[in-house]
């Protein structure tokens, strides 16, 4: 934000418009306050607008173990914005492989579809850690952890607060499982990532050098109450 504060003095700007889901302090520390005199127009089918103004649901199913649902995760683990944060293989007969065992009764990681108005739009699972994970992450054994993972698969869709209806659906279910601690990684450059988990409750814990494909992911964590 400094450096955006910087360039636009460089450039001489007159205004900065920043359009916050929620009016933070961290906003206010750099300066920035409501200005009641800004009237706004939105063309047609602005985000922030059509959010702003109508309502939306999110919801998770079960992921099916049949060929509709193969299909949809193989499509969205090929696209290439998510695959630079979230990597899996799109081959369809290996989603299968991999993803049909979980659709089972009493699998421990429980996949689920994210539907944003009825729709399927991404894909989100919930856990309880193994022990391996646990010691992985060098964490306290002594506490039942829970973790997810959570994609939304047209980048289209990001940034309208999908991922925090999930999130917090997510940590609902994580309860339900008697689990009293979320772990969760992800790569150090996925700052989008690490802001909506910051705000979802998360802390950072520690960095996971060299964690997957070479690259560093930050470990976050919470205790759920
Ligand atoms: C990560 C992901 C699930 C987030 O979902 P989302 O619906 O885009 O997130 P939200 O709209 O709820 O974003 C919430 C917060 O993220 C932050 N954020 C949004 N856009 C951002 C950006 N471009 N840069 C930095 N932070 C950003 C903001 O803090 C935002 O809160 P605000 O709107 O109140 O300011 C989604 O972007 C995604 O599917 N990414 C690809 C897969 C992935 O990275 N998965 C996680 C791997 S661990």
């Amino acid at each position: 934000m400094r450096r955006i504060q910087q360039w636009a003095q460089d450039e001489g700007l007159n205004l900065l418009i920043l359009c916050p889901n929620d009016f933070e302090d961290r906003y206010r520390r750099l300066g920035f306050a409501p200005e009641p005199e800004v009237l706004v127009w939105h063309p047609t089918g602005s985000i922030r607008q059509d959010y702003a103004n109508s309502e939306h649901s999110t919801a998770l199913r079960n992921l099916g173990d049949d060929d509709e649902d193969w299909e949809r995760l193989a499509k969205w683990f090929a696209n290439p914005h998510v695959r630079e944060f979230y990597r899996e293989d799109s081959d369809i007969q290996q989603v299968q492989a991999k993803f049909g065992p979980r659709t089972y009764t009493g699998s421990r990681v429980r996949p689920r579809v994210i539907l944003h108005d009825g729709i399927p739009i991404g894909y989100a699972q919930f856990y309880p850690l193994t022990e391996e994970e646990v010691r992985a992450y060098q964490l306290p054994n002594t506490i039942r952890w829970g973790g997810f993972d959570l994609l939304i698969g047209d980048k289209t869709l990001w940034g309208r607060g999908i991922g925090k209806a999930v999130i917090r659906q997510l940590l609902d279910e994580i309860v339900a499982l008697g689990l009293s601690h979320v772990a969760i990684d992800t790569a150090d450059h996925n700052l989008r990532a690490i802001a909506l988990y910051q705000k979802m409750g998360f802390e950072m814990e520690r960095v996971l050098k060299r964690w997957e494909l070479n690259q560093s992911n930050v470990l976050m964590i919470q205790e759920l109450h």
